[in-house]
């Protein structure tokens, strides 16, 4: 009994000490009281509710993560906003090379990578991976009128890549580590395709579509190089944000918001 008047006095004397306080103040020392039904049923269960999530990404990648000005925007972006926000969770981005996005989680300054990455079983075993939430294709660029025309002409020839990435890995094993150039970024192999200092670049095929449209004399090969699932990867054995994210996607993919998300970057063609 006493200690409950004494919690009791306590909290009347921290509304009278927030009373004093500015409004914004109040309303983020009270949430639960305040919180709406449905925000409450929204984030309520999560254990990550008020907690920042740092997503590792690497913002090259149109348009699945790109910078539009200062800010990074895209699929993955809206898709860990949308998953963030289900988690009452604030989301914070760190923007890094590609091949450092899984070090990153495994050194735990990162709490999950959303980067249209694929999974693969090399990276199964260096992360966990959520349920699917895209496919993929491996595409190829070449320059208009090229001779390369089947995913067999690129035997012999130099293929762009981004380094890391499931593009370089195929090419470097099936066509061999020195047929295979390496870029930080996709835009700077495309680029060099543009200046005729390679002959094809292997890429996804969203970023490829993006690639092509904004440069001139660009093709893509009808062929597909290979087909692949992104998902989004946690700190090996984080059963609780894995499980947390997977409840989420399925919300997603459920309510139409996963469409709607696509819709809004990927115009129909
Ligand atoms: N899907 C490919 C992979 O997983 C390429 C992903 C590149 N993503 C990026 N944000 N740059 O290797």
């Amino acid at each position: 009994m006493k200690k409950n008047f004494a919690a009791l006095a306590l909290a009347v004397a921290m509304a009278a000490t927030l009373a004093g306080c500015s409004s914004s103040a109040t309303e983020t020392e009270a949430p639960e009281t305040e919180n709406t039904e449905a925000e409450a049923e929204a984030a309520g269960d999560s254990a990550f509710a008020g907690q920042t999530l740092i997503m590792a990404t690497n913002a090259e990648f149109p348009p699945y993560e790109y910078h539009d000005g200062n800010e990074i925007v895209g699929i993955d972006v809206d898709i860990a906003r949308a998953i963030c926000e289900e988690m009452g969770a604030e989301l914070e981005i760190t923007d890094i090379a590609f091949d450092s996005i899984i070090p990153e989680i495994q050194a735990d300054k990162a709490d999950f990578g959303a980067a249209g990455m694929t999974v693969t079983e090399d990276r199964q075993s260096q992360v966990d991976f959520s349920d699917t939430y895209a496919t993929g294709v491996q595409s190829v660029i070449v320059p208009e009128g090229s001779e390369i025309q089947t995913i067999e002409d690129l035997s012999g020839k130099l293929i762009g890549v981004q380094q890391g990435t499931t593009g370089d890995i195929y090419a470097s094993d099936d066509f061999g580590d020195e047929n295979v150039q390496r870029f930080p970024k996709g835009a700077d192999a495309v680029q060099a395709l543009v200046n005729g200092k390679i002959d094809a670049v292997i890429i996804d095929n969203k970023p490829a579509q993006v690639f092509v449209s904004e440069n001139e004399g660009l093709v893509i090969l009808e062929t597909a190089y290979a087909e692949e699932e992104y998902a989004i990867a946690v700190k090996k054995g984080n059963t609780e944000l894995l499980d947390a994210i997977n409840a989420s996607i399925a919300s997603l993919k459920e309510s139409g918001t996963l469409d709607e998300i696509v819709a809004k970057y990927v115009t129909a063609e």
